[in-house]
């Protein structure tokens, strides 16, 4: 009954709510250039700005968002799939309103999802679409095939990189791959890990110019991450760096949301869901 009563309640909340949630996927190349920190803080100044967030694990095998934010998720994505429970079972709620979803380990399974599993997980996230106003999706490095349904499903991409070459070219690669299945998708680009502000932003200039001129697609520059070592502190101290207002990490995150915030449109209901396009891949495989 209980059961029940929360869906009516969510059923009627979303029919409230006639903004569909904005589907993010935060990808890179190479491993280990910041998706998950940029990701995490990246959703929990969103949620200083009063949106509704939920921060979606999805790196397979190696979730850490849970140990970033010095928290035990009780539930993973893993008992959605292997216990069938509710995706809002799974959903952990921080004290100051971020939801996330742990992608516990052992998470391989989930990418060899079979087509019953797929759409159950369908359903279950078509039930978010009107609850949050943005669903982040911290994936692993790289691309794989099942990966990459859910990257050109979303509504858009954040690219992160550092300015050395080798992850440059990584990055490249990815857009390179992500352009070639869908043209269209709008592709953001944060150079972390800037030895300074010009350095970076000189970075992030030849990279435009650079997917520019071999793959005629204009990047967004969403802007520059210094090299902060708070950023390994918060991470060792499992809080994340955003709390505290003086780094200059902080400062740059924020000013980059606040950015972000200003330029971006929301979705109406006209704009095809990331489910619709999700089904669209399926059938097209
Ligand atoms: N701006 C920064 N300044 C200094 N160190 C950083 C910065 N960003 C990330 N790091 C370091 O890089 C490490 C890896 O970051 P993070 O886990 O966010 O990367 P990732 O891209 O999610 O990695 P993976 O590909 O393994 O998922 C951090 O623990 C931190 O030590
Ligand atoms: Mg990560």
């Amino acid at each position: 009954m209980n059961d029940q009563a929360a869906r009516l309640r969510r059923k009627i909340e979303m029919k409230q709510n006639p903004k569909q949630a904005k589907t993010i996927c935060v990808i890179s190349g190479k491993g280990g250039v910041g998706k998950s920190n940029t990701s995490l803080n990246f959703a929990l100044e969103l949620v200083n700005h009063g949106k509704k967030v939920l921060l979606f694990d999805l790196d397979v095998g190696m979730g850490n968002i849970d140990i970033l934010l010095g928290t035990h998720a009780r539930k993973t994505i893993l008992d959605m799939f292997n216990g069938f429970e509710s995706i809002h079972d799974i959903i952990e709620v921080e004290n100051n309103g971020l939801a996330y979803i742990s992608a516990g380990s052992g998470l391989n399974e989930f990418f060899s999802l079979d087509d019953s599993k797929k759409d159950f997980f369908m359903n279950q996230y078509t039930e978010l679409i009107g609850l949050y106003d943005y669903i982040l999706f911290d994936m692993g490095a790289g691309i794989h095939t099942d990966s990459l349904f859910f990257i050109l499903a979303a509504d858009e991409c954040i690219v992160i990189t550092t300015p050395e070459p080798t992850s440059i070219t990584d990055a490249y690669s990815v857009i390179k791959h992500i352009i070639k299945h869908q043209g269209k998708m709008p592709i953001q680009v944060i150079m972390n890990r800037s030895l300074s502000q010009k350095t970076g932003e000189q970075a992030l200039e030849r990279f435009r110019q650079v997917i520019k001129q071999f793959l005629q697609v204009d990047i967004i520059k969403m802007g520059i991450l210094p090299e902060d070592q708070a950023v390994s502190q918060a991470v060792v101290k499992q809080k994340p760096y955003i709390f505290n207002e003086k780094l200059s990490i902080t400062k740059a995150l924020k000013q980059i949301t606040a950015n972000y915030l200003k330029n971006t449109t929301e979705l109406n209901s006209i704009h095809p869901t990331f489910i619709q396009k999700l089904k669209q891949l399926l059938i097209e495989r």
